[in-house]
């Protein structure tokens, strides 16, 4: 399909856009998403080690703001972007975005024929360890595929769309490419089970109910943005000593989970989850430089849902992103009973009492408008 632009000549798609579309606004809204099977550690542009198997949220959103004009000097090889990171100039993320639209010239062909203005701000804490990078970017490209159905006048079926809008992402940030579908998907080829793509993700669509209304409160531990970044752990796995026994378990705990998401098998989910969030925060603690993302906190909550899941029976677990926060995972059908537990019992560990009550994100939703 993108092969199809390229019978525009750049000048023609200029020429186009200038009389068609020579400015506008668009806004875009799209949830983070939490890892059940984690994506750490990549090769060559943004693929991943190992497959990944998320869920997209409700709540906890980013949502941007396009402006575009069309540029006065198409031939002269830069990108127009300015950016405004929660209302304010953000010269460290302007300059990530400018690189990432270097490197999608060819799967967007308009990207240096207009001049972006960029606002972009989230429903959650920046860098806290909600993924904050996965619905921005996930806005970003889900918008900019917007834009290139607009200018280029080509019809593309949902699937190609989404398809695209999630490879546009993964160039962002790896797990983006995830958050362009509604609920839970998987990005990464599994050889073993014949599925899946290293260069983009797809959704999973029969999921037990029990999985499918899954809530996830997160409890915010610490919002302060963390010391060492996701894109430097996964560089971290490049020399890590256990670097291939954990790509062959993630394989492992992949296909196990694709399993139990169809026949409801809490237990296994409840043992895979924790499983995944302990193995990533140990392989930042036996990487070199090590490091450590949970605080004493985290470990007081782990504990205390551990002990609660004990001695209630509630089907309660919890996992993390590189971070120290903690994301309570639970079947709707407990919901009392776990906030009722999160209020007596959590709170007082978290940052100024603050968690999120979220969700697994619904099919339907409204996310893109234009001005
Ligand atoms: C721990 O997607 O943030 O959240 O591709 O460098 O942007 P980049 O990394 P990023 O890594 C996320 C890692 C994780 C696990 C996951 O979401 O699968």
């Amino acid at each position: 399909m993108f092969q199809a632009v390229n019978e525009y000549s750049r000048d023609d798609l200029w020429k186009k856009i200038d009389k068609e579309f020579p400015e506008g606004q668009l806004v875009c809204e799209m949830p983070s998403n939490i890892a059940i099977v984690k994506y750490w550690g990549k090769r060559d542009i943004q693929l991943p080690q190992n497959p990944s198997l998320s869920f997209t949220l409700s709540e906890a959103k980013t949502k941007t703001a396009i402006s575009w004009q069309i540029t006065k000097n198409p031939g002269d090889g830069g990108i127009g972007v300015d950016l405004l990171y929660e209302n304010k100039k953000n010269i460290q993320f302007e300059e990530r975005l400018r690189t990432y639209f270097s490197s999608i010239r060819e799967l967007c062909p308009f990207i240096d024929l207009v001049d972006f203005k960029i606002a972009t701000e989230n429903t959650f804490p920046h860098s806290a360890g909600i993924a904050s990078s996965a619905s921005g970017f996930a806005s970003i490209a889900v918008a900019l595929m917007s834009l290139f159905k607009k200018f280029t006048g080509i019809q593309l079926s949902d699937t190609e769309f989404y398809e695209q809008a999630s490879r546009l992402a993964r160039l962002g940030s790896g797990s983006a490419s995830r958050s362009v579908f509604s609920s839970f998907a998987f990005w990464g080829r599994h050889k073993a089970m014949n599925i899946g793509s290293d260069e983009y993700a797809m959704p999973i669509d029969d999921v037990d109910p029990v999985f499918s209304t899954m809530r996830d409160a997160i409890l915010i531990v610490d919002s302060s943005p963390k010391e060492i970044s996701s894109s430097k752990g996964h560089r971290l796995m490049q020399e890590h000593p256990f670097a291939q026994v954990r790509y062959d378990q993630a394989g492992k705990n992949f296909e196990q989970l694709y399993r139990t998401l169809q026949n409801g098998d809490l237990e296994s989910f409840i043992q895979i989850c924790e499983s995944e969030a302990m193995t990533l925060h140990a392989l930042m603690a036996t990487a070199s430089p090590s490091y450590t993302l949970m605080r004493p906190n985290t470990l007081e909550i782990i504990s205390r849902i551990k002990s609660f899941r004990k001695h209630s029976g509630h089907p309660v677990c919890f996992t993390m992103d590189a971070g120290p926060n903690v994301h309570l995972l639970f079947p709707e059908a407990v919901e009392h009973e776990v906030i009722g537990f999160i209020e007596s019992e959590l709170v007082p560990f978290l940052e100024n009492g603050q968690w999120i009550n979220d969700r697994v994100g619904s099919g339907s939703r409204e996310f893109l408008s234009y001005a």
